[in-house]
């Protein structure tokens, strides 16, 4: 959806309407800020958020001014980038974004910004919309830098954003016609044009292939689930092993026969923000010349109910021959992870992340803005931590307590899918989870709070965020050394 072209420039050209990034206080961003002195007479002070529209030179001139704050960190700089965007009157088409003597990661920083606080999805709305009147009419953006070493990272920014407004398009679209065979179609799609292997698996193939979990939630659908494997190779020069990336990807969670209620329904179609955001991250791999071998899994289906759904106390087997007795058909998603992470296991996957929108207790624990963390090494946690923190993707670890195996102890299965009531129902999910990883380094990451914003902040718009596609991407550019 995103239509905005960015390009770098070495410097200001005239006629072009001109952003300027202000330091709060007495400093300026490489003192190239005009008419600094009226700016802060009409009361701009570079206060963080604050924008001012002036006059540069003549009163041809109108610039935007866009306060950083007194030291601002890269989300700063994120936050300024999509305040820009949102701040242009209707009628600009082309700008140009003077940054002064910034960071050149500040800068790729504040390119994201501009990318993802650019974003919205009108795809559904009617005829009568006229999208001149209400979009930022913004389509061209020049950054004004002279700085050498900005243009890989300008690029990665440019790439990374782009797929996280992908994954954004992926989870905004409606359950109606975002099925599990439309995101496969994608899927396919995207590994084409990047040189990549696609394998779709429709419902005989996931029957006959023993993915007993994904069987059981799309049981009550009357769309057909599909299970995608897409398969990266590098180029040249491989690093060893291959990262396994696995989404949860229920493109509408009712809860099946355990219904949610009409409130907790409300935003299911965003349940397969995990896969979403495997496949947007996958499609960046060829571009950013990612130099690990890379293999995502996708498990796709509704979690409905009807006269053919899985009901509670129902005991399914998993890819991997360990039985789950079901007690709640709405803690599905755990379900469908376990076969997708026995495969992942099964291949010779050197290490596996997850991505799942898998608890409501995480929102309770962490809020809207914090994914939960959790795995079986502590290595690989401190990775994927790190690369959260690079990315500004908020991320807390949580205990993967052994003593809490007995919440998922059954009296007839080797487990089942609820935990204790009210008592860590992330971790107790997380612990399923890990039955299914055998030995390999693996991390869940609970996406349920920040998979979706409530309004439009920063550079979120209110909808899918596109959450964990840049954790990724810095997890995998990691790996390049
Ligand atoms: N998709 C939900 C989790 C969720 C809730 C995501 C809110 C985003 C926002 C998941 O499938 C679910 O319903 N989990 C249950 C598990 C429970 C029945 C053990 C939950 O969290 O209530
Ligand atoms: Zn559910
Ligand atoms: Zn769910």
């Amino acid at each position: 959806m995103s239509k905005l072209q960015l390009s770098l420039d070495a410097s200001v050209q005239k006629g072009v309407f001109e952003i300027h990034l202000v330091l709060e206080g007495p400093s300026v961003l490489g003192g190239s800020v005009p008419r600094e002195d009226l700016a802060r007479a009409a009361g701009f002070t570079g206060k963080a958020g604050q924008v001012l529209v002036g006059y540069a030179e003549g009163l041809d001139d109108v610039v935007l001014y866009v306060g950083l704050g007194s030291e601002p960190d890269a989300e700063a700089f994120r936050a300024a980038g999509a305040q820009a965007m949102r701040s242009l009157a209707k009628d600009i088409a082309r700008a140009q974004i003077v940054v002064g003597e910034s960071s050149a990661g500040n800068v790729a920083a504040l390119v994201e910004g501009a990318i993802l606080g650019h974003y919205r999805y009108d795809a559904l709305r009617g005829a009568g919309f006229d999208a001149e009147k209400t979009l930022p009419s913004i389509s061209e953006l020049a950054v004004v830098s002279a700085d050498p070493e900005l243009r890989p990272l300008f690029d990665r920014a440019v790439v990374v954003s782009s797929a996280q407004c992908l994954a954004r398009d992926l989870i905004n679209e409606h359950a109606a016609t975002m099925t599990p065979e439309r995101f496969s179609q994608v899927a396919s799609e995207i590994s084409q044009a990047n040189g990549m292997e696609c394998r779709i698996w429709d419902r005989a193939t996931i029957e006959a292939e023993g993915l007993g979990g994904l069987m059981a939630v799309s049981r009550g659908s009357s769309v057909e689930p599909r299970f995608v494997k897409i398969s990266y190779r590098p180029n040249s020069g491989s690093v060893e092993g291959t990262v396994a990336l696995v989404g949860k990807g229920i493109t509408f969670d009712s809860g099946g026969l355990s219904l949610k209620s009409g409130d907790g329904m409300m935003t299911m179609k965003t349940d397969m923000s995990g896969a979403a955001a495997v496949l947007a991250a996958m499609s960046t791999l060829r571009s950013l010349g990612i130099g690990v071998a890379v293999d995502g899994y996708m498990a796709l289906t509704e979690n409905m109910p009807s006269g053919s759904a899985t009901k509670p106390g129902d005991v399914l087997v998993a890819r991997n021959g360990k039985s789950i007795e079901v007690l709640n058909t709405d803690a599905e998603g755990r379900l469908v992870l376990a076969d997708a992470l026995s495969l992942a296991a099964e291949d010779g996957a050197s290490e596996i992340i997850d991505l799942a929108t898998l608890t409501g207790a995480c929102v309770v624990a962490l809020g809207r803005e914090i994914a939960g963390v959790m795995g079986n090494s502590q290595t690989l946690v401190d990775a994927v931590l790190k690369s959260g923190e690079r990315s500004g993707e908020p991320l807390w670890q949580l205990p993967l307590p052994e003593r809490y195996k007995k919440h998922i102890e059954s009296e007839i299965a080797d487990m089942k899918n609820i935990g204790a009531p009210g008592a860590a129902g992330t971790l107790s999910a997380a612990l399923l989870l890990q039955e299914f990883v055998a030995q390999v380094p693996w991390v869940h990451v609970d996406i349920a709070g920040p998979s979706r914003s409530e309004g439009d902040e920063r550079y979120f718009r209110k909808g899918g965020t596109g959450f964990g596609v840049r954790t990724i991407c810095e997890f995998l550019l990691a790996k390049q050394a």
